[in-house]
């Protein structure tokens, strides 16, 4: 796409600047998003428009709200977007992650609609599409639309700019169409991703979900052998692109050899040699099925009780949407989970849970992934999850086992994990088990192929297959012109 401009859009910013004890201090969120989205950006040179969400993000931008970034080796532009709190409740915890969040996610939590949160919902993406506008430096920029925060945003620019390449990704799954029917708002919904050129999905199964809620409620035409949707006079490809991540990964560069990273973990956290130590990475969030894995500790510890005093579990649990409620709950459930857990089952110089809920730095992240036996990702449900695929990526002594949730996409992929139920608590347990008695040469021939898998579908692949249907679209317009 030479000479193209390529705008990013989304909510959560890849850099956060926070003033700490009086001085700026620079966060990456721990968002999957940001993660795949990052080197992407950075490659092209683009323009990424985003939430300035930080204490200290006001004094970092110039006067165009924009700061070069990364820190210290600048590669493209970040635009900063402000929001004011009502923007941010309505918008991102009312609508966004009460409402849209729950209504994708098949985890039985209830989604909640509130008008108010809609219109702010509503005035949000029209402000963001503003500065989309303000930002194109000519009528056909590509723009790629990230995340369920904008799905009134594709509609809203193609108005203002008809010959955009329009690229909506939606990381999370798309229910099937009597979930999605719960909307009140439902075709406005549909109506504004159908803005679009490409809506992308990781699986196809949530492209087939989609497609028959537009068919559902919308007056339009599908294609299926095409996996198209003419509505309005124009059409929306609908296709499938996994999500993945850079490789090798930046916060790989840095690490010690894996014997040295598992020193460090094991004395930091008092593990003795003899130990195994499993691993859980994840924002704190009611999808990702944190208490289940707990649940499954409980199961294993009870059928196979050798393993008290010789596993250890570190789950490290970043702090998300805390002004939530469900979130507030999740939280201390998973502290009143581990503490009775510790009492029940731990010593004086023995805890076999260990939960920090903080941030963590994606190096600190790679260490503690480095350091692991095993890695269990039990997710209710997922659209991709790239934890799975950074603990692969992480394991260049191609040892540790995987346990993987059969539902998050990303078990789609990486068929040599250990694939488990996570509301099957006694068969994760088995799971967990099956893990720590894993022949070595077992765990080698596992990793070695599903490192081959995330080094081939990698985040380049996923941005260039998108990138070359919208340079076919480009095309194909300009012919018909
Ligand atoms: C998921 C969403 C992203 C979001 C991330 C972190 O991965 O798909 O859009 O950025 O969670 O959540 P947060 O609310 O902190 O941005």
């Amino acid at each position: 796409l030479p000479g193209a401009q390529v705008i990013v859009v989304s909510n959560r910013e890849p850099y956060i600047h926070n003033l700490k004890d009086g001085e700026v201090d620079l966060i990456v969120p721990a968002s999957g998003l940001v993660s795949a989205l990052e080197p992407v950006t950075r490659a092209c040179a683009g323009t990424w428009i985003a939430h300035g969400g930080g204490s200290a993000d006001k004094i970092t931008v110039d006067e165009h709200d924009h700061v070069q970034v990364p820190p210290g080796k600048p590669a493209y532009t970040l635009r900063r977007v402000w929001l004011s709190e009502e923007e941010q409740q309505g918008h991102y915890s009312g609508f966004s992650n009460d409402g849209l969040w729950p209504l994708c996610h098949i985890a039985f939590t209830r989604p909640l609609f509130r008008a108010s949160d809609w219109e702010t919902y509503e005035a949000v993406n029209q402000k963001f599409a503003d500065v989309v506008v303000e930002e194109a430096r000519n009528e056909r920029p590509i723009v790629l639309i990230q995340d369920y925060h904008f799905a009134l945003l594709p509609r809203m620019i193609r108005r203002r700019l008809p010959e955009a390449i329009i690229i909506t990704f939606w990381h999370i799954p798309w229910p099937n169409s009597e979930v999605f029917s719960i909307c009140p708002w439902r075709e406005q919904i549909l109506d504004g991703l159908l803005g679009s050129s490409i809506v992308g999905f990781h699986i196809q199964f949530h492209c087939n979900n989609f497609m028959e809620s537009v068919d559902r409620f919308l007056e339009s035409r599908i294609e299926r052998e095409h996996s198209s949707i003419s509505y309005g006079g124009q059409t929306t490809l609908v296709h499938s692109y996994p999500i993945s991540i850079e490789w090798p990964p930046a916060a790989l560069e840095a690490q010690p050899p894996v014997e040295e990273c598992r020193r460090k973990v094991f004395e930091r956290y008092g593990l003795s040699d003899d130990m195994k130590l499993f691993v859980g990475v994840e924002r704190m969030d009611y999808t990702k099925g944190i208490v289940d894995r707990f649940q499954a500790i409980e199961e294993l510890f009870t059928n196979h009780p050798e393993w008290i005093g010789r596993l250890v579990f570190l789950q490290i649990a970043a702090p998300s949407r805390g002004t939530l409620p469900a979130y507030q709950h999740l939280h201390q459930e998973c502290v009143g989970f581990v503490d009775a857990f510790n009492q029940r089952y731990g010593t004086d110089g023995y805890k076999p849970i260990i939960m920090l809920a903080e941030h963590h730095t994606q190096e600190e992240i790679y260490n503690v992934y480095r350091a692991a036996d095993a890695c269990v990702v039990s997710s209710l449900h997922d659209g991709m999850n790239l934890v799975a695929k950074e603990f692969v990526a992480s394991r260049d002594d191609e040892h540790g086992v995987l346990i993987l949730s059969t539902f998050a996409g990303a078990a789609r992929e990486l068929l040599e994990a250990v694939i488990v139920n996570p509301y099957d608590a006694t068969a994760m347990g088995e799971a967990m088990m099956r893990a720590l008695t894993m022949p070595a040469e077992e765990q080698r021939q596992r990793m070695l192929r599903m490192r081959e898998i995330v080094r081939e579908n990698n985040i380049y692949r996923w941005a260039g297959s998108m990138l070359q249907d919208a340079a076919r679209l480009r095309k194909r317009n300009s012919i018909q012109k």
